[in-house]
């Protein structure tokens, strides 16, 4: 495959209508990927705006330096967590950045890569990790949480009704035969699952996949971290875009925008306040903004897609 990474960013227009990129600028795209939005924010900053890539991948940070290839000179790739994005950005001396784009999740080649085991479509060694050279993979922690654990990350993670159901069924199994492979963990929850109570149009598998794909990336807590040392990094007028793909990613970027636009956050009915909080933040979208009907028909990954963005005060 030429480049797997390649594929069209989601809400891309939408979020530079947000980070206006312009010559000079420095921006920083913390989930750089295949570089398709890197591309468009270089491509738009010509001819001088400087761009930090930042993932946690090896595979995409290679599929990014072909793509950027033509910026030569005007971009940095690192490899990283963006919870660490205001160390990463401090080793490149970067002191703060115009732009700060953040699509986070899995990407395509993630998804259409049966080796890296985040598909429940295809037969795989049960991974998940996204950065492949360190943590435990998805097959180690199927092997090795209690059931009380599994049920909780399935519920928490996945808002899976059947999680107490497919916790016990996973700990069966790995009783009688360690779960390795994507194949095998697909079953069990087929056999967990009712056939009738199977939600319409889902692959059963879905919310199992998608929970233990975040527990074992730790994503919403980087989620949570990445978002605060984004904020910090911006310089005032500069903007933060985030694009995320379900409702408890979307939540934490909701709650965690809001709570830096807002002034005092004492308790309701605080006669004077205590906390001197000070909003940094003006919200650029009070609602999440979602793929027009153009963009859903050529691009079906963009259905789920939710773009929040805010500027520094
Ligand atoms: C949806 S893709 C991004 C696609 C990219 N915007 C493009 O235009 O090609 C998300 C990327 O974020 C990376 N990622 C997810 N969580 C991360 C984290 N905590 N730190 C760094 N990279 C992360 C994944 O490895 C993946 O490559």
């Amino acid at each position: 495959m030429e480049n797997a990474f390649c594929h069209v960013p989601v809400l891309a227009e939408e979020a530079l209508t947000f980070i206006r990129p312009q010559s000079g600028g420095i921006y920083i795209d913390a989930t750089v990927g295949g570089g398709n939005h890197a591309a468009m924010i270089l491509e738009r900053s010509s001819p001088e705006g400087f761009l930090l890539g930042i993932d946690r991948d090896a595979e995409a940070l290679t599929a990014a330096a072909k793509k950027l290839a033509p910026y030569q000179g005007r971009f940095v790739l690192v490899s990283g967590n963006y919870a660490d994005m205001a160390a990463l950005a401090e080793g490149q001396g970067i002191e703060a950045a115009d732009g700060i784009l953040l699509d986070i999740g899995v990407s395509s080649r993630h998804l259409d890569a049966p080796e890296r085991g985040f598909s429940y479509m295809q037969d795989a060694p049960l991974d998940m990790r996204m950065d492949q050279s360190s943590g435990r993979s998805a097959a180690e922690l199927v092997n090795e949480e209690s059931a009380e654990t599994l049920t909780r990350i399935l519920f928490e993670f996945g808002e899976e009704k059947w999680a107490k159901r497919i916790a016990e069924f996973i700990v069966s199994a790995r009783a009688i035969k360690p779960i390795d492979t994507t194949g095998e963990l697909v079953a069990i929850v087929k056999q967990a699952i009712p056939k009738g109570a199977r939600e319409k149009d889902q692959h059963p598998a879905r919310r199992t996949f998608q929970a233990i794909r975040i527990a074992v990336n730790n994503e919403l807590s980087a989620l949570d971290i990445g978002l605060d040392a984004a904020i910090s990094l911006l310089r005032p007028g500069g903007v933060i875009a985030v694009i995320s793909f379900h409702s408890l990613e979307d939540r934490i970027v909701k709650t965690k925008l809001k709570h830096h636009a807002t002034d005092c956050i004492c308790p309701p009915r605080t006669p004077v306040c205590l906390c001197h909080h000070r909003a940094d933040l003006k919200l650029l979208t009070r609602k999440p903004v979602t793929a027009g009907s153009e963009e859903l028909m050529a691009n079906p990954r963009s259905r789920s897609a939710m773009l929040r963005a805010a500027q520094k005060l």
